[in-house]
């Protein structure tokens, strides 16, 4: 059983996220209990969020994968919304207010800023790590650097 105990220091509860997320990468290796894992443990440390999860690539295009939020748009061409853009750039969008952003797909309304980090196995793009927030801006240097180090620890233990 996993506790989940939020710190006040906003640095120490990320690194605290980041421990949290890569102990619970290495109970099992089947990918979809790790990402919906991942994405509890991501949902349960940051606040002010009201989305957090994955897409992976299948077949050339983005797929829902495990997630914590209400139901989202499941396909994403590579290039679209900001989970497109991610793959097609391979560079980290954060994006401040996502209704300036040309083509953002909206899934929850309550949504005004995002990150997305893509996620790397073996130097291929494997998915992305979505989070959205009904803040503005709610996303700095400090969410996309814990967030990163919860990715590449991903995209390593998905290359096994
Ligand atoms: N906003 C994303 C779509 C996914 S949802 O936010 C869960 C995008 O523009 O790619």
């Amino acid at each position: 059983m996993y506790r989940i105990k939020r710190q006040e220091d906003k640095e120490k509860n990320y690194q605290l996220m980041a421990y949290m997320a890569k102990r619970v990468m290495e109970d099992d290796k089947d990918e979809i209990a790790t990402l919906a894992n991942v994405s509890a443990v991501i949902n349960g440390y940051m606040d002010k969020i009201n989305w957090v999860g994955f897409y992976i690539m299948r077949e050339g295009e983005l797929v829902l994968g495990p997630f914590q939020g209400l139901p989202a748009c499941i396909r994403i061409a590579v290039g679209k919304g900001v989970c497109g853009t991610a793959v097609a750039t391979r560079e980290t969008q954060v994006v401040e207010d996502v209704h300036k952003f040309p083509g953002h797909i909206a899934c929850d309304s309550a949504s005004n800023s995002e990150i997305v980090i893509p996620i790397y196995k073996n130097g291929e793009v494997y998915g992305v790590l979505d989070v959205d927030s009904p803040e503005f801006s709610r996303f700095g240097e400090l969410e996309e650097k814990y967030l990163t180090e919860i990715c590449e620890a991903l995209g390593k233990q998905l290359a096994g």
